[in-house]
């Protein structure tokens, strides 16, 4: 009889746990993704409610035997953070469709570690990201930038507000145009049809595309060519990264690929900044090997207004925004909470990296 009692009372417990787990959030997210997580009255979350990251020290004790993290970009989710928080982390949620902040091997290790032990609290950790939702929000916005980089925009606004607007001269700020060019895609995924399609009725002559291998059922959709990336480099009026940051793709913007493109050509990057060497892209754009960049990404970020690339007038620069429309972090905070909650209920998740 006392025995049942017992084992009747650790049985509540423990039902009571899995209906309210412990989830750290960190930072603050728009509020649909929050209003999902408070209706589901499933968790109990500690939010870090600033703009601003929370400081790593912080963190490191905030995560400290949580059930869930949800996070954004910024926050490192390493071997150092995974062992901060403990075994009973079971999921690890991203507001971001990039997951180069989370270390795979580390996650990928613990879920290994888990086949081996019996206890329902070990059994690795699941990863959700929030890939789909954004893709036109950034493929919108890798418009607005190539536009803004290839026809000049901000030297153009700045002259007209400094004085710089004598008259109407010939050949004064003059830039390149989409109709009849070539347009390259660094890694064709959903973001890269979408700026294609985007592109399309800009009266593009031909979109090429490169990638680990072809990938037919994607470049089908928008017409595009599979080259080599020397061709990519070569051929492209206006070329625009789109893949993910690996250890394969680090650097991989850099002096040889810079040195094959056209000197009218322009580069734009709404990816991550780690794909591109910054130093070669500074000299390719002093020196007039390319005509212009548009950066929506950068190593680090921000970058520091010292930088080199602020000096030149051919350098655009953006504040990691192509995802910032109110519609799409709203969609990303929705999904990371679903895909947070999937995930603590032992349910598939809406969008789970597979580790
Ligand atoms: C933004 O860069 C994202 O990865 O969602």
């Amino acid at each position: 009889m006392w025995l049942s009692r017992v084992a009747a009372r650790s049985f509540s417990v423990a039902a009571a746990a899995m209906q309210s787990a412990r989830v750290y959030v960190t930072r603050k997210v728009p509020p649909d993704g929050l209003e999902v997580l408070r209706k589901s009255g499933r968790v109990q979350f500690e939010l870090w409610d600033t703009d601003d990251p929370v400081p790593r020290a912080e963190l490191l004790k905030k995560v400290r035997g949580v059930d869930g993290l949800l996070c954004v970009l910024t926050e490192k989710v390493d071997a150092e953070l995974l062992d901060a928080a403990g075994p009973g982390l079971k999921v690890v949620s991203t507001m971001s469709v990039g997951y180069d902040h989370l270390s795979l091997e580390e996650l990928k290790k613990r879920s290994l570690e888990c086949v081996y032990c019996h206890f329902h609290l070990c059994r690795g950790i699941r990863v959700g990201y929030t890939p789909d939702v954004l893709t036109d929000a950034v493929a919108e916005l890798t418009v607005a930038l190539l536009l803004c980089t290839s026809r000049r925009l901000v030297e153009a606004t700045h002259e007209a507000k400094t004085g710089g607007w004598g008259t109407w001269r010939t050949l004064w700020l003059c830039g390149y145009e989409l109709a009849n060019s070539t347009v390259g895609i660094l890694g064709l995924g959903r973001i890269g049809v979408a700026i294609a399609e985007r592109l399309k009725p800009f009266k593009v002559k031909k979109f090429i595309y490169t990638d680990v291998a072809p990938r037919p059922e994607l470049a089908n959709m928008i017409n595009a060519e599979y080259v080599s990336m020397d061709e990519l480099a070569q051929q492209s009026d206006f070329l625009t990264i789109c893949c993910a940051l690996t250890p394969e793709t680090q650097g991989i913007c850099n002096k040889n690929l810079f040195s094959k493109m056209k000197e009218t050509s322009i580069f734009i990057n709404t990816s991550r900044g780690g794909v591109v060497n910054q130093d070669d892209l500074y000299e390719a754009l002093a020196t007039g090997q390319i005509a212009g960049a548009g950066l929506d990404v950068t190593t680090p970020e921000p970058l520091p207004t010292s930088h080199p690339l602020f000096t030149l007038k051919n350098c655009v620069i953006l504040p990691h925004i192509a995802s910032a429309s109110y519609t799409t972090r709203n969609a990303m905070s929705v999904l990371a909470a679903n895909n947070l909650l999937a995930g603590l209920r032992g349910e598939p998740m809406e969008k789970e990296l597979k580790l």
